[in-house]
């Protein structure tokens, strides 16, 4: 039942209406109250309205429908606007809330001016204020002991670095709705990069633009000026065009005030983002990388704040099938000798070897000027699954680690994937080194030392022989999802060794070591849903190095499968999104025996 009665706010005579969100034409445009009788409401035409808020709460909970348009929304104090946001508000169907803080308002009446909703949406009667806002996890594929943010979308790992014991991990963050848009820079710190602690917003868009991905630095020593031990940030400011600016926060990360004189670099490139900033020990001082098109760039600065063209890398090196972004820059041991080598990683989208994006990395040496590539013919990646893109490093990590996090998605389907309060997760963290292959040098990726911390205790399988199948048919016994698993196979005549994670729904993500034409395989295509996008059903494939032996380690988190060879040799991340956990494993030979040795599942939780 709809309850009209007739009121007055403002000198005007007007419509409430509880249950439905009523007009009523008085002339200056209709006015109606939201289900939410404290929201004022003005339809004015055109989609555009203005909502008026006398004694906000803390929230105003916006309703969301994924398949709308994006409306523009102006929060309003005393004629200035304090926030804008794009949201998808809900024309006819509501997905799931996001809540639009008033905190900034310090009580004073907020007028918020909607436009580009039409309305009769239903935005208009879900519409309300609230004092809290729950995050409670209500997704069954939410992963456990990968960061996910805690509703919103994420992208790219921005901002890495460690201080004082924490590691700060930065992110693209949207609050405003679980795909792309808004772009800020969310944050989280972890003590042991396993258990993460949700931190309020660090760096939100300002009057020249969203805040896409960059980098942290501890500047120990003050260089900038900021304070000795000022966490920098380095963010592209990005609206028409891009531009690199700068914020520093003196109290460990928890709060950046934005340096007065932004943007500190500018550029006539369309693409000109991503900022990496490093510390050059050789010729002492600061170097930025920059993703730029199809290139990148480097600069040189004294003090963080003014930066000189030092050159360009890219023409002629690697993949160059998409847009170049998200560069890194650091100094890796040889196979853990003396000798040590620059790795210039650079991040690509489209044309990763799956399709869609991927990261490359080219090894060689750095002057402190100029970047040189060893080995210009050979287009090397980092991880070989399709869900593995804007990789870097944490900056200042202790005990000279290199550990690198990845976001765990693609551009091709990332907003689409079947979940609907948070969109995506980071890899595990990987500790980096490099090896030599066939007088190659390449970089391995090793799940980083900490995430034994999440083992329990393992079920050991005694080895077994597979001459044609053979299954074991629980894995935990609470299905939970969430596991590693060791193994090791070894060809006793065999040329392909399967082995398939599966459920009792059909559905499986099937492994294969293929002997005949030496790659490790990872098949998803009846992994569970698969269909919300025409790209995701798809294997991916890593060449293997020769040899009859190998020993696998597989971390396995509600929806994602990461595969590491055991000596290193390749990382192969993906996501799967079952109907119910993988809880068994078939194995299946061709062309003969192997022998599965030392096969244990470990149940992971958090610590
Ligand atoms: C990579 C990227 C970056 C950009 C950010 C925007 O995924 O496109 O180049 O800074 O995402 O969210």
């Amino acid at each position: 039942m709809n309850l009209i009665k007739k009121t007055a706010l403002h000198g005007k005579h007007m419509c409430v209406a509880t249950g439905l969100a009523l007009c009523c034409w008085l002339g200056m445009g209709n006015t109606a109250y939201a289900a939410d009788t404290r929201l004022a409401i003005e339809h004015l035409g055109d989609g555009q309205s203005i909502v008026r808020i006398e004694h906000p709460s803390s929230y105003l909970l916006l309703p969301v429908e994924e398949g709308a348009e994006e409306s523009k929304v102006y929060v309003i104090v005393n004629n200035e606007v304090i926030k804008n946001l794009n949201v998808r508000l809900a024309r006819k169907q509501v997905d799931y809330f996001v809540p639009l803080s008033l905190q900034a308002a310090n009580g004073q009446s907020v007028v918020v001016n909607v436009q580009l909703a039409p309305g009769g949406s239903i935005c208009w009667d879900e519409m309300k204020l609230s004092d809290t806002f729950d995050t409670t996890n209500r997704e069954p594929l939410r992963p456990t002991y990968h960061f996910s943010p805690a509703y919103g979308w994420m992208n790219d790992p921005n901002g890495m670095v460690y201080k004082d014991g924490e590691y700060h991990l930065f992110y693209q963050y949207n609050p405003y709705g679980s795909m792309w848009g808004n772009m800020h820079w969310g944050h989280a710190v972890s003590r042991d990069l396993l258990n993460w602690e949700h931190l309020p917003v660090a760096i939100a868009p300002d009057a020249l633009g969203a805040i896409f991905s960059g980098s942290c630095v501890v500047d120990s020593e003050n260089t900038a000026g900021f304070g000795k031990g000022a966490i920098i940030a380095f963010y592209t400011s990005a609206s028409e065009r891009q531009m690199q600016s700068l914020a520093y926060s003196t109290d460990n990360g928890r709060t950046f005030k934005k340096y007065e004189r932004n943007p500190i670099l500018t550029s006539d490139q369309r693409d000109f983002r991503d900022p990496k900033v490093i510390w050059h020990e050789e010729t002492q001082r600061w170097i930025m990388v920059l993703a730029v098109g199809q290139e990148l760039q480097l600069y040189s600065s004294p003090n963080l704040r003014e930066w000189t063209y030092e050159s360009s890398f890219g023409e002629g090196e690697g993949a160059h099938a998409g847009v170049w972004e998200c560069p890194d820059l650091f100094e890796l041991p040889v196979d853990g000798g003396p000798q040590k080598k620059w790795v210039l990683v650079c991040n690509i989208n489209p044309g990763g070897p799956f399709g869609g994006s991927a990261t490359q990395y080219f090894v060689g040496s750095f002057d402190g000027k100029r970047f040189v590539n060893e080995s210009p013919a050979l287009t090397k990646w980092m991880d070989y699954g399709k869900d593995h893109y804007a990789t870097v490093t944490w900056s200042n990590a202790p005990d000279n680690r290199t550990i690198a996090l990845a976001w765990m998605s693609n551009w091709e389907y990332a907003n689409f994937v079947p979940t609907k309060q948070f969109r995506s997760a980071n890899s595990v963290p990987r500790d980096l080194a490099l090896f030599t292959r066939n007088g190659q040098t390449y970089l391995s990726s090793t799940p980083s030392p900490e995430l034994l911390k999440l083992r329990d205790k393992a079920t050991t399988t005694s080895s077994f022989k597979v001459a044609r199948t053979h299954k074991v048919n629980t894995l935990l016994p609470q299905p939970t999802g969430t596991f590693e698993i060791e193994l090791t196979v070894q060809s006793n005549g065999a040329n392909v060794m399967r082995f398939a994670l599966c459920n009792s729904k059909g559905e499986e993500v099937e492994m294969r070591y293929n002997l005949l034409d030496h790659h490790f395989v990872m098949d998803r295509r009846k992994s569970g849903q698969v269909d919300f996008s025409k790209s995701f059903a798809t294997a991916t494939s890593a060449p293997l190095a020769s040899g009859k032996t190998f020993t696998l380690r597989l971390f396995v988190d509600k929806c994602s499968v990461e595969a590491f060879d055991g000596k290193g040799g390749f990382a192969m991340t993906n996501l799967v999104f079952p109907s119910e956990p993988y809880n068994s494993l078939r194995f299946t030979a061709e062309g003969g025996a192997y022998t599965v040795t030392n096969l244990k599942v470990y149940p992971l939780r958090l610590p």
